[in-house]
């Protein structure tokens, strides 16, 4: 790419439950409770409070967007119930952001829910559809001036959860596992498994209905954010891959033909071969989430998205790298606007990167992999700013890799 792309998003993204802090009412929060071996969110970064210092800091490096999501259970604390004061809080929040020269890119789903709709038996429970989309028209109220909304993050890897909390459920006594976050991959779960079809079909639809409302009540551009391994087939394999991406991501790619973007979100690539996907390689070089390091993915990615939704304008939502060595963060991220460049330029549209993350932050169950462009001291709250953070600012002033 030689020339920037006007009005091209250059940001960072976080999730409400990993950054705000006791996020008291959500199934999350219950399930740190809960869980033997699996760390808390506790006060997170505090980003509840210190957003407006978080987005500044942002803002002064030089990107010029921020994606960041409201939290169900915050907004409807009891069935029907909304909170007047906590969409106010989300309004100030999309306030400080148009304030400070950031576009906000808002998420409304980030895999958690409140306590009483998991209880009322969540997305699959009858009213699941019914709930959401009652909670997506009150936040639609707090909308003005958002030009991009995500409905529901990584709707794949959700599929993915909800079905690792019915195996846990189902589990004996005694029989259970040593915690592991959906986000992790090692020697005890080398490949993460299969989403649940049916869970995806019905999230695919709560985001239909959300996609209605949000066009009707707003002006904003509409999509959902979807997970992307990168899988490659190893030769001869090509059929087996086209069978195991349909239930991991092209249910998901298709759902969205219809959306006015697609979010792309991928960390590492993985072959497929003849006994399925390759588990990722170990070395020097494996991330502290357990992928091999691939910043080829995000090219391969968004290739396929854009493939598989006959040409849904793209934004990469996520992408990012788990690492302690800040070098390492800025190689990646740089080799991984290389090859996305190189896509926009064979003609995929790209509208934006939002690199993951902005805050070092609770990486569901785990504090170890960071991933952030600014560290955060977990007891004092004070952010550090990493030197990617300036590198990233540098180039989205440049406009360009
Ligand atoms: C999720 C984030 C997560 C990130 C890194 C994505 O699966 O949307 O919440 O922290 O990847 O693992």
């Amino acid at each position: 790419m030689t020339r920037p792309v006007p009005g091209f998003l250059w940001g960072a993204a976080t999730a409400p439950h990993q950054v705000e802090g006791n996020n008291l009412n959500s199934d999350w929060w219950v399930r740190e409770e809960r869980v033997p071996g699996m760390e808390r969110s506790g006060d997170a970064c505090d980003s509840y409070h210190r957003y407006a210092e978080d987005m500044r800091l942002l803002a002064d490096a030089g990107l010029n967007s921020y994606r960041f999501g409201v939290e169900w259970a915050r907004i409807e604390p009891a069935p029907g119930h909304f909170s007047n004061a906590e969409l106010a809080h989300y309004r100030r929040m999309i306030d400080t952001a148009l304030d400070l020269g950031l576009k906000p890119v808002v998420t409304l789903h980030h895999f958690t829910h409140p306590r009483w709709f998991a209880e009322e038996g969540g997305w699959m429970g009858d009213a699941g559809i019914e709930r959401f989309e009652t909670y997506v028209k009150a936040v639609a109220g707090i909308l003005d001036g958002v030009e991009w909304v995500c409905t529901i993050n990584e709707p794949n890897m959700l599929a993915l959860m909800v079905g690792m909390s019915r195996a846990a459920q189902a589990a004996q006594p005694g029989e259970t596992k040593k915690w592991m976050s959906p986000t992790v991959e090692g020697a005890a779960r080398p490949v993460l498994p299969d989403p649940d079809p049916d869970v995806g079909r019905r999230l695919a639809d709560g985001h239909h209905a959300a996609r209605a409302v949000l066009r009707k009540d707003t002006d904003a551009k509409v999509g959902w954010t979807v997970a992307n391994q990168a899988l490659t087939p190893t030769p001869g394999n090509e059929d087996r891959l086209r069978e195991i991406r349909y239930d991991r991501e092209d249910l998901y790619l298709e759902a969205s033909r219809d959306d006015d973007f697609i979010g792309v979100q991928s960390y590492s690539s993985q072959a497929v071969d003849e006994n399925g996907i390759v588990p990722h390689p170990r070395g020097p070089d494996t991330t502290l989430t357990g992928n091999a390091y691939r910043p080829d993915a995000i090219g391969i990615a968004v290739r396929h998205a854009w493939e598989v939704t006959g040409g849904v304008p793209i934004v990469v939502t996520e992408n990012g790298i788990a690492t302690a060595d800040d070098d390492r963060r800025v190689s990646y991220t740089s080799e991984a606007l290389r090859h996305l460049f190189d896509a926009a330029d064979d003609g995929v549209d790209v509208r934006g990167y939002l690199h993951w993350s902005a805050l070092d932050n609770f990486e569901w169950g785990h504090w170890k992999p960071t991933f952030g462009l600014i560290a955060v001291d977990r007891e004092t709250f004070e952010r550090s700013p990493k030197p990617s953070l300036a590198w990233l600012g540098e180039v989205a002033r440049r406009g360009r890799p």
